[in-house]
C-alpha cells in the first residue's frame, strides 16, 4: 500500500516522478506529495485525494530540480489531510523522508524527539523518521538515516533527500518492498517497477536490512553493519504498454479481457501433453521433496485465498494429498501442525501481501517447504519461498483482482497435475485435464463475446442494495469471489458462501429485494444446488442462474440465466468466474463509481 517514487539524475525530476506516481496511484490514492531539491534547497507540494489534485497544484508553480522524491499514500496511522501526507520533514526542512510500512514503536520515539525539541506537524508515524535522521545528522545522510533506522521498530520502504546532500537519496528497506531503477546518468528508486517501467527496464530489488546510497551514475548498496552488498541487476520483462490501460476505459475491463491470454501465458511451454504431465521450471529443485509431502497448506488473503480453496478441491480430488486453506492473516496466530512433510502454498498477485509474507515465515521456521504461486517477479514472497511457479498473468493494476486469479487457478491445476502424477494419478486423466486446460482460451472467449448480455443483466440489478451468491463444490469458493467482487467495487452489501449453508441462517434474509446468484453448472451437485434454488423461489426471491450452456430447464426456475461453455468440473471455475466479474464490473460501472480505485482499499496490503 501506498507509493514511492524517487529520481536522481539530469532532467527536471519532477515530471519524471509525477508520471511514476500515476502508475502507482492504484497502490493508495487518499493523499500525494512530492520534494524536490535544487540549488541547496527543498521544495515541496502535497494535496488530499487523488495525484491530479497534486499536479493541479504543481502547474505554474515555478520551482524544479535533478532529485526528488514523492509518494501516494493509503493512510494507516491518521487521516487523509494535507499534514499527514509525505514527505515528511525535518524540524529545518533540509530532510524529506516518503515512506511505506508502520513504524511500531514511533509514539515511544516522538515522546523522546519532542523532549529534545523537535516540532511535529502530523499525526502519522512516518513523521518520527525525518525528526530521528535530523538528530543524527552530522553531514553525512546515509549514515544519519542508517542510524535512525536501527532505532526503529516496524516495517519501511523509504526515500530519503536533503537539501544539504543535493546529490543523493538514500534508500532502505525492512519488510516494504523497493526496487532501484538503474538507468543511463539517471536512477530511480520505487516501491513498484511499474512506477519506472517507462525509463529503465533494469532494476535491483533491495533486501530487508539493505540500506542504498544512490547517486545519478552509481549506488552503492551496504546491509545495517556497513557490509557492501554484491548486488544483481534483474531485467524486467513486462513492458510499459502493459501495465496501460490500452484504450479501454478502465484496467479492470482491460484485465477481464486478457484472460484467455492469461491462460495461454500461464501454461506455455509447461504441458506435457504425451505424458499427461507437466514441467514447471520453479519446482524443480524441489520435486523430489515434493513426493514425500503428506499435507499441504494454502496460504493466502481475499480473492488468493479464493483461488486457494479451489486448489484445495483439485489438490484432494485428483492428487489425494489432504490440504488445507488458511487465512494468511490468522495463520501465525494459531498453532499450525506443520512438519517437514508439509508443504506450504503461499498464492499471492502482488508478492508483497504482509500477511501472507508473515504466515510463509512462521512454516519456514517450523521446518515446512515454502511454495509460492505469485504473479509479480522478484517480488519477496517470490524470494523468500523455497521455489514457486510464477503466474505470467502480467502486471494487474486494477484493485480488483480478476486475471490473476484465472492464473492462479491455472497454475494450481498445473501442481496437481504434477502432484497427481506423482502419485496415483493415471496417465489418461494427466492428459485429459490438459487437453481441457488448452480448450479454456477458446471457451472464454466466447464468454467475453456475450458481455453485452450481462451488461444488461447488470443494469437491471445495479439498484438492489443486497446481493447472495451461493454454489457448492469447486464453485463453492466462486460464490464468495463473485460477492467479493461485487463488494468491494460497487460498495453493495454481498455475501458467498456454500449452497448448503444458506438454510442454516442466512435464509432469513431473502425475500423478492434480496438477489440471489447461483453458480450451478451441469455438474456432480447441480441438482443439489437447484434445491436450494427453489427454497430461494419458495420466498420469492430474484434468481440469477449461472450453469451450462443449453441447460434449458435452469430457464424455468431462474429469473435471469448467464451461460458459459461445458468444461472438466476441476476447470469449471476459470469460465464461471468470468461473467461474475463482468457483472461486477458492470454494476460499478452503472452506479458511476471509480471502478479501479475503489474506496478504502488499495492493490497490495503490505501492513498487517
Ligand atoms: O497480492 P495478493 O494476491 O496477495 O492480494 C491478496 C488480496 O489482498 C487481494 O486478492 C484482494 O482481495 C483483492 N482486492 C480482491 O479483488
Amino acid at each position: 500500500m501506498c507509493g514511492i517514487v524517487g529520481y536522481i539524475g539530469k532532467k527536471d525530476a519532477e515530471n519524471t516522478l509525477i508520471e511514476g506516481l500515476k502508475r502507482l496511484e492504484y497502490r493508495g490514492y487518499d493523499s500525494s506529495g512530492i520534494a524536490l531539491v535544487q540549488n541547496k534547497k527543498m521544495f515541496s507540494e502535497k494535496a488530499i485525494g487523488k495525484i491530479i489534485n497534486l499536479e493541479e497544484k504543481l502547474s505554474g508553480k515555478k520551482f524544479s530540480g535533478n532529485v526528488g522524491i514523492c509518494h501516494t499514500r493509503w493512510a494507516t496511522h491518521g487521516k487523509p489531510t494535507k499534514e499527514n501526507a509525505h514527505p515528511h520533514f525535518s524540524c529545518d526542512g533540509d530532510i524529506a523522508v516518503v515512506h511505506n510500512g508502520i513504524i511500531e514503536n514511533y509514539q515511544t520515539l516522538r515522546d523522546d524527539l519532542k523532549k529534545k525539541g523537535h516540532k511535529f506537524l502530523s499525526e502519522t508515524d512516518s513523521e518520527v523518521l525525518p525528526h530521528l535522521i535530523e538528530d543524527f545528522y552530522k553531514g553525512d545522510l546515509r549514515e544519519a538515516v542508517l542510524k535512525a533506522l536501527k532505532c526503529v521498530q516496524g516495517t519501511y520502504g523509504i526515500a530519503v533527500v536533503s537539501s544539504k546532500n543535493p546529490d543523493e537519496m538514500i534508500a532502505a528497506r525492512k519488510g516494504s518492498p523497493l526496487v532501484l531503477g538503474v538507468g543511463n546518468g539517471e536512477n530511480f528508486v520505487a516501491s513498484d517497477v511499474a512506477a519506472i517501467l517507462g525509463y529503465t527496464n533494469q532494476v535491483v530489488y533491495l533486501n530487508d536490512g539493505e540500506i542504498a546510497r544512490v547517486a545519478s551514475d552509481d549506488f552503492q548498496i551496504t546491509d545495517m553493519d556497513n557490509q557492501q552488498i554484491k548486488c544483481e541487476i534483474n531485467k524486467i520483462e513486462w513492458s510499459l504498454e502493459e501495465s496501460q490501460k490500452g484504450g479501454h476505459e478502465h484496467f479492470m475491463l482491460k484485465e477481464i479481457l486478457e484472460q484467455p491470454k492469461v491462460v495461454v501465458d500461464s501454461t506455455r511451454g509447461r504441458l506435457l501433453p504425451d505424458e499427461g504431465s507437466v514441467k514447471l521450471g520453479g519446482l524443480e529443485e524441489v520435486e523430489e521433496d515434493l513426493r514425500k509431502i503428506e499435507k499441504i497448506i494454502i496460504v493466502a488473503c481475499g480473492t488468493a485465498r479464493y483461488a486457494g480453496l479451489v486448489g484445495e478441491y483439485m489438490l484432494e480430488e485428483y492428487a489425494e494429498i489432504p490440504t488445507e486453506v488458511e487465512f494468511a492473516s490468522e495463520f501465525r496466530y494459531r498453532k499450525p501442525i506443520v512438519d517437514e512433510r508439509t508443504a506450504i502454498i503461499a498464492i499471492s498477485q502482488s508478492g508483497e501481501t504482509a500477511d501472507t509474507l508473515a504466515a510463509i515465515r512462521e512454516a519456514k521456521r517450523k521446518g515446512a517447504l515454502t511454495l509460492g504461486i505469485v504473479n509479480v517477479v522478484g517480488s519477496t514472497i517470490a524470494r523468500e519461498t523455497d521455489a514457486g511457479v510464477y503466474n505470467h498473468a502480467g502486471p494487474e493494476i486494477a484493485v480488483a483482482s480478476t486475471k490473476a486469479f484465472t492464473s492462479q487457478l491455472t497454475v494450481l491445476a498445473l501442481i496437481t497435475i504434477l502432484l497427481g502424477r506423482q502419485r496415483n494419478m493415471s496417465l489418461d486423466t494427466g492428459k485429459k485435464i490438459i487437453e481441457e486446460l488448452e480448450a479454456l482460451p477458446e471457451k472464454i472467449e466466447i464468454i467475453l463475446k456475450n458481455k453485452v448480455d450481462i451488461k444488461k443483466l447488470s443494469e437491471k440489478y445495479s439498484k438492489y442494495s443486497d446481493f447472495m451468491y451461493l454454489g457448492r463444490k469447486y464453485c463453492f469458493p466462486l460464490a464468495e469471489e463473485g460477492a467479493l467482487k461485487l463488494k468491494e467495487i460497487s460498495y453493495i452489501h454481498s455475501e458467498g458462501f456454500p449452497a448448503g449453508e444458506m438454510k442454516h441462517g442466512s435464509i432469513a434474509l431473502i425475500d423478492e429485494d434480496f438477489p440471489v446468484v447461483c453458480v450451478a453448472p451441469k455438474d456432480s451437485v447441480y441438482e443439489k444446488n437447484i434445491s436450494n434454488v427453489e427454497e430461494i423461489r419458495a420466498r420469492k426471491g430474484k434468481i440469477i442462474i449461472l450453469t451450462t450452456q443449453g441447460n434449458k430447464e435452469a430457464e424455468k426456475v431462474a429469473d435471469d440465466i448467464i451461460y458459459i461453455p461445458d468444461a472438466l468440473e476441476m476447470l469449471t471455475p476459470i469460465l464461471a468466474v468470468v461473467p461474475l466479474q463482468l457483472f461486477a464490473y458492470y454494476v460499478s460501472s452503472f452506479r458511476g463509481l471509480d471502478v479501479d480505485k475503489p474506496r478504502n482499499l488499495a492493490k497490495s496490503v503490505t501492513v498487517e
